[in-house]
């Protein structure tokens, strides 16, 4: 079984997304071994306690050094054994020794269709809010492994969305959400799970599931 710890700090439906998919089998072979969240009192925990899920809290803020931050949040990980890492609305950037120690073995969500409206700055409602600033009549969202770079990794799955016309910042983001986000990252980790992702040459590549 894969051993999951999604990393979180806010409201939590992508993880609560993950966590419908292992209980009704859309991800198979894997299991959430822990939440992490960069902040206390986010509904995000509410959504794992109540799952049974154990949490941890690290916030950035609480400590002095970075270099420490960067030691308790990398030990938080090792601990029960992680073997992937989801980005579920996770907003501290990670130290680039967990990237390096995690290579291509740790995913993000991201609410637009990477390259429009990604990189340092785009997060949240913002992506959505620039979407919307910009026009453009499709957006999307897309699951892509983490590099050392913002929003750069190998893309892994992508899903458009119709912008529609009286769309606020909200209801785009929910509709992002709803026909996006939660379908593609328990997708995504049921085909890593299911041994079908690899990347190559910084391109991923996705094998046909096995002959049963
Ligand atoms: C989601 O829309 C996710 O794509 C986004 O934050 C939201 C978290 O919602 N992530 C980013 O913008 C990362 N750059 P959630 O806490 O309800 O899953």
């Amino acid at each position: 079984m894969l051993k999951l710890t999604v990393l979180v700090s806010g409201g939590g439906t992508n993880l609560q997304a993950i966590i419908d998919a292992v209980n009704d089998g859309r991800i198979q072979n894997a299991g959430i071994v822990r939440v992490i969240s960069s902040k206390d009192n986010v509904k995000a925990l509410d959504r794992a306690h109540n799952a049974g899920i154990e949490t941890r809290v690290i916030s950035k803020r609480s400590f002095d050094l970075t270099e420490d931050f960067n030691r308790a949040l990398i030990s938080a990980i090792d601990e029960p054994g992680t073997d992937l890492i989801v980005l579920a609305g996770f907003l501290t950037v990670l130290p680039p020794e967990l990237v390096r120690k995690y290579e291509n073995r740790i995913i993000n969500i991201h609410p637009s269709l990477i390259p429009s409206f990604c990189g340092v700055g785009f997060y949240g409602l913002k992506v959505h809010e620039e979407a919307l600033r910009r026009g453009v009549r499709i957006t999307g969202a897309t699951v892509h492994f983490v590099d050392e770079g913002c929003d750069s990794g190998p893309i892994i799955l992508q899903k458009a969305v119709n912008v529609l016309p009286g769309d606020t910042p909200e209801i785009l983001q929910h509709r992002v959400m709803e026909e996006a986000e939660w379908k593609i990252l328990p997708e995504a980790i049921n085909l890593i799970a299911g041994g079908r992702v690899r990347v190559d040459n910084g391109k991923v590549l996705i094998g046909k599931a096995e002959e049963k």
